[in-house]
């Protein structure tokens, strides 16, 4: 059957990078979707069309036959395999595979930090299935979902397919395959802007160089670590007890922490710096680093200015709400929109 379903992009808000090393995380699901649509083929053939990733700025590099095409904010290809990589993994768990025509549209950019793969890889494996007549638990999306990311990336956390299939505001915490996560009730919506600086490094990069200096120096780099966990603790009690003047000043301290792990540039530092000084409560890079992107979070009343001000730096700013539904069956022949369980 022809299907439709959208998945939400995510914001880290606490604990990234510690994360790797067995401390809790929290995030967050955002308000700018990936949307695909499946209908099965009467043939085997795969068809994958990118309806609009928002990739504005493209260069294309053709070195020894391999043609790379970059944009302003990431890879496109790769965007693309995660969907060929969901069909092929899902099949192979449903045992079972069928043709199918792909479309895929983003409303937010690709290769931001702002979770698109897991989007894509999570909302590929409910709509190949779907379309194929099978039914997958949300613990199902999103296993699979992980396996498409690590299938592509070689390295992923849990984290981005978790919150992308779930939604809502989540803590989570894994060591090898085990994976804790705990959805967390936040009362009301956090008035957040996020601004995208211009990427230096991938996520891999900058694991590995954390990966590097832990072992390097232990005890130093270890307790930095350690205490990012600290900061997630105390941040979960803050959004609980829906306290922005705290929450902005964990954020603060939870980007001191990354920003002496290494993995902050001088453009975020500049970026969080002049969001704060414009009225923001706090504000911290989100993500791997290395540029990416950086959220601040505001009193309402003060939002536009945090936005103009990070605006102006960035080029680059979108306002959304957090906690967000996560993967869902918003139509399909026989279907209707569909929460998935
Ligand atoms: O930039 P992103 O969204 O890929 O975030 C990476 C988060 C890390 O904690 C640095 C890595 C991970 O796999 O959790």
């Amino acid at each position: 059957m022809r299907v439709y379903v959208s998945a939400p992009g995510k914001v880290t808000l606490f604990g990234e990078h510690a994360v790797v090393y067995g401390q809790p995380a929290i995030v967050a699901s955002i308000d700018k979707r990936v949307h695909v649509y499946a209908e099965p083929r009467s043939d085997n053939a795969v068809t994958i069309e990118a309806r609009d990733l928002r990739v504005p700025g493209v260069r294309v590099t053709y070195r020894e036959g391999e043609v790379t095409v970059e944009t302003d904010y990431g890879l496109v290809l790769p965007a693309i395999s995660y969907l060929n990589k969901a069909v092929e993994i899902t099949s192979k768990y449903l045992g079972s595979r069928h043709g199918v025509r792909l479309v895929v549209q983003s409303e937010m950019p690709v290769g931001a930090g702002l979770g698109t793969s897991a989007a894509v890889a999570v909302a590929t494996v409910a709509a190949y299935a779907y379309s194929g007549g099978y039914e997958l638990s949300k613990d199902e999306i999103a296993g699979l979902g992980w396996e498409v990311e690590r299938a592509v990336q070689g390295i992923a956390s849990p984290m981005d397919t978790s919150i992308v299939t779930y939604g809502g505001f989540m803590k989570i915490r894994y060591s090898g395959e085990r994976i804790e996560r705990e959805s967390l009730g936040v009362s009301a919506s956090l008035p957040i802007v996020l601004a995208y600086v211009e990427r230096e490094f991938r996520t891999k990069d900058m694991v590995q160089m954390v990966r590097e200096r832990v072992s390097k120096y232990p005890q130093l780099y270890g307790r930095i670590i350690e205490m990012i966990g600290e900061v997630v603790r105390a941040a979960e009690r803050a959004l609980l007890s829906y306290d922005l003047g705290e929450l902005g000043l964990l954020m603060n301290l939870n980007h001191g922490l990354l920003d002496a792990l290494g993995v902050s540039t001088r453009k975020l530092n500049e970026v969080v710096y002049a969001a704060r000084s414009s009225g923001a409560l706090g504000a911290k890079l989100t993500g791997a680093g290395g540029g990416g992107c950086v959220i601040a979070l505001s009193l309402l009343e003060k939002i536009h200015v945090v936005e103009e001000v990070m605006r102006f730096l960035c080029g680059f700013t979108m306002r959304t709400s957090l906690g967000t539904e996560g993967v869902r069956v918003e139509a399909g022949k026989n279907l209707g929109r569909t929460a998935l369980t």
